[in-house]
């Protein structure tokens, strides 16, 4: 049996480096006052279709939607901007008096997509979403958050391309000014891209079909379509990064997978050499109108996601080390039936007191045993001997300094918290 194609499972030696990045990223968030959100990991189909967008390729090709034995539509959650908003919307969070609400969360999300490096048909995403504010500002801190949440794990090789979506008034121009331009192509285009010139002409510019083809070069870029609202609200959020110092290219072209931007969208993007085809580590952007869409009061929005695979993938095309120590605090070796018993009390008896121990489970001799220890890089080793449990004692040896010391039974917890605590990390 294999797992199923586009899935993966993480490992003992990789599963630190999981929890390495995890916990990174949620001191970020502390710093940042962004707090926990876990919501389910299906939804009703129904909020997907409404949140992310009817002409997405998320929702046309690539949702595992199913019905259940009670005869719902339910789907597994591709991305987490739906199902936070869907919570704000159905917990009032809006009516706390801290506003904004500012959230993040981590967890799997699911897409029926083709396969590839860095592309993976489930997928853990670390995400935050701001909610209740219009302030150019937060834009900047989403982005700052964003870009080091990359920068602090030891990535350089980064850009952030940012664009204006600009407000409803601008995109509707930029969709009829769309429209016209490939009016004459429309036969040349993919048949998604007709049926996208119908439904959402902004999609067209994010074709990987007809990504070559002469008309989208010169189609014409949101940027001349803004109006002076939108033009003012994207100056303001481009001098909040540079108040910052956060490096940013504009990009006209910058087009979002979802349906709900406005006004400000953004890509990170590695440069590593290596990195493989995809370049995109995260994206996000504004979505004023999102809450109302979802059955909420009027509350603009703004967020983004980065999925830690390709975070991960990353740091190995730049060569990152994490600090993940693999060692042990101590291994406990008994040799003989008495010895054994008293190795399984002192093995409960330590770790009950904060210390990480391990034993030997395979009745292995003396010489097995202090292998395993070295094995799993164990910085002391109590070895109980016939003799030792006589005077009640055993042997304590530094793995470092290959120094011994017969330590009383009852001391031997202290002695060694000491000793860990002490002039050894
Ligand atoms: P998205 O661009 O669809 O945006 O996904 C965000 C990130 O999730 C991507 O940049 C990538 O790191 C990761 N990702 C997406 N699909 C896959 C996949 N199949 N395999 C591996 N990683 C993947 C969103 O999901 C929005 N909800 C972001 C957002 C939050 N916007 C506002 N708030």
């Amino acid at each position: 049996m294999r797992a199923p194609r586009g899935t993966q499972d993480i490992l003992p030696g990789n599963s630190e480096k999981w929890q390495y990045v995890e916990h990174k990223l949620i001191d970020l968030c502390r710093r940042f006052n962004y707090r926990e959100i876990r919501t389910p990991i299906f939804e009703h189909t129904e909020l997907f279709q409404r949140g992310v967008g009817d002409s997405t390729d998320i929702v046309q090709k690539e949702m595992y939607t199913f019905e259940d034995r009670g005869g719902r539509s339910i789907t597994l959650r591709p991305e987490g901007t739906a199902s936070t908003v869907r919570a704000f919307v159905q917990n009032k969070l809006f009516g706390l008096p801290n506003q904004p609400t500012k959230l993040f969360y981590i967890g799997p999300m699911f897409r029926y997509e083709r396969p590839q490096q860095g592309r993976l048909r489930q997928f853990v995403q670390f995400g935050i979403e701001a909610l209740g504010s219009d302030d150019p500002a937060i834009d900047a801190e989403v982005m700052a958050l964003a870009m080091d949440a990359y920068r602090e794990l030891g990535l350089t090789s980064l850009t952030l391309v940012i664009n204006s979506l600009g407000d409803k008034e601008s995109r509707e121009k930029h969709k009829e000014a769309l429209i016209s331009h490939f009016a004459s192509h429309r036969e040349e285009l993919c048949s998604d891209c007709q049926v996208r010139l119908d439904q959402n002409p902004l999609r067209v510019l994010d074709c990987k079909k007809d990504k070559d083809h002469p008309a989208m070069g010169n189609a014409p870029s949101i940027l001349e379509y803004l109006n002076e609202e939108s033009l003012v609200y994207f100056e303001k959020v481009k001098s909040f990064l540079d108040l910052m110092e956060v490096d940013y290219i504009v990009d006209p072209n910058l087009v979002r997978g979802l349906d709900y931007y406005n006004h400000t969208a953004f890509e990170i993007m590695s440069n590593a050499e290596g990195f493989g085809a995809i370049t995109t580590l995260s994206g996000g952007g504004r979505y004023n109108g999102l809450v109302e869409e979802i059955g909420g009061p009027q509350t603009n929005g703004i967020g983004f996601a980065m999925s830690i695979e390709r975070l991960l993938m990353a740091l190995e095309a730049e060569k990152v080390e994490l600090p993940i120590e693999e060692s042990l605090d101590c291994y406990v070796v008994a040799m003989g039936d008495k010895a054994e018993h008293e190795a399984v009390r002192l093995t409960y008896q330590l770790r009950q007191s904060g210390v990480q121990v391990e034993k030997d489970y395979q009745q292995r001799k003396m010489k097995g045993q202090f292998k395993s220890a070295d094995r799993l890089n164990a910085k002391y080793v109590i070895v109980i001997g016939e003799n030792e449990l006589e005077n009640n004692a055993a042997n304590v040896k530094d793995m470092d300094s290959g120094e011994q010391k017969e330590i009383k039974l009852e001391e031997i917890t202290n002695y060694l918290r000491e000793q860990l605590a002490g002039g050894k990390s």
